[in-house]
């Protein structure tokens, strides 16, 4: 499912249970020794995606061990992302020279708690789900709204080491294009071609009793020219 929504460059690998042959490395093993057995199952079938991942990118097999705030460790000159919620583990990985950012994220295609929404959103996007609701009432943009806004945690941690509070980030969702932009609100020590970087763009898909996110954020700006070329966008690549 995942290879759905995931621009060029980045592989990506999924599950929809844990798997027997998800085995950890000792390393591994030792991070969720205390943990109970599901979330031991859970950590370690993502540790396989993320591997199979890594090995379509010829990357040699290692330890995946978490670092500050848990966030996976991934061999130099990578980077992934990895999710998991009820019924599906994925990972997605890209080399750093290709993508600069990049995160994914599932969830249940159901609606948030009560009161969690109101709690995540700004005003802004409490009126967007609003719309979107009436417009299309099968969807359930809350939750869509949260998973967009982890993928923008999990991206932005890794690359600036701040962790963002939900209303750090504007999320703007293009229904037509499956697309959706997250606008960061604080200031950006991340730039690109001078510019700051605090505009990321996603992919969004509801299937299969799930939802998923994906941001992914190009080494290379694809219209700007590099060595005297100008490098033209894949088709359905991410702007
Ligand atoms: C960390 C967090 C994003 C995880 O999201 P989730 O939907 O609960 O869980 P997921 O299964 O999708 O993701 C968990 C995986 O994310 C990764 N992850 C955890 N912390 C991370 C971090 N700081 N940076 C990047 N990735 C991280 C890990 O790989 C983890 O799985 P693992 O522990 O098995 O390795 C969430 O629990 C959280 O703390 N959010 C902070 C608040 C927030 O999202 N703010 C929004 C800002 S706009």
């Amino acid at each position: 499912m995942i290879e759905r929504i995931l621009p060029r460059f980045v592989v990506g690998v999924d599950a929809f249970r844990d798997l027997p042959q998800a085995s950890l490395h000792p390393l591994e093993a030792l991070v969720v020794r205390h943990a109970v057995g599901a979330r031991r199952r859970e950590f370690a079938t993502g540790r396989w995606c993320a591997k199979q991942a890594l090995a379509g990118l010829h990357i040699p097999e290692g330890p995946l061990l978490p670092g500050p705030h848990h966030a996976p460790r991934w061999p130099e000159g990578v980077v992934g992302s990895i999710t998991h919620c009820a019924g599906y583990r994925a990972a997605a990985v890209a080399r750093s020279s290709d993508v600069r950012m990049l995160s994914v994220d599932a969830e249940p295609h159901a609606p948030l708690p009560p009161g969690v929404l109101e709690s995540i959103a700004l005003p802004e996007e409490l009126a967007m789900v609003r719309e979107l609701r009436i417009a299309s009432p099968g969807t359930h943009w809350d939750r869509l709204l949260f998973s967009m806004k982890e993928t923008v945690y999990k991206a932005w941690y890794p690359a600036t080491a701040r962790r963002l509070e939900f209303e750090d980030a504007r999320i703007t969702i293009n229904v037509s294009a499956a697309a959706f932009s997250a606008q960061v609100l604080v200031p950006s020590p991340l730039r690109q071609h001078r510019r700051p970087l605090d505009r990321l763009n996603g992919r969004w898909l509801v299937s299969g009793g799930l939802v998923m996110a994906v941001l992914a954020v190009p080494a290379a700006d694809p219209m700007v020219p590099a060595a005297g070329h100008l490098v033209p966008a894949a088709p359905g690549a991410l702007p």
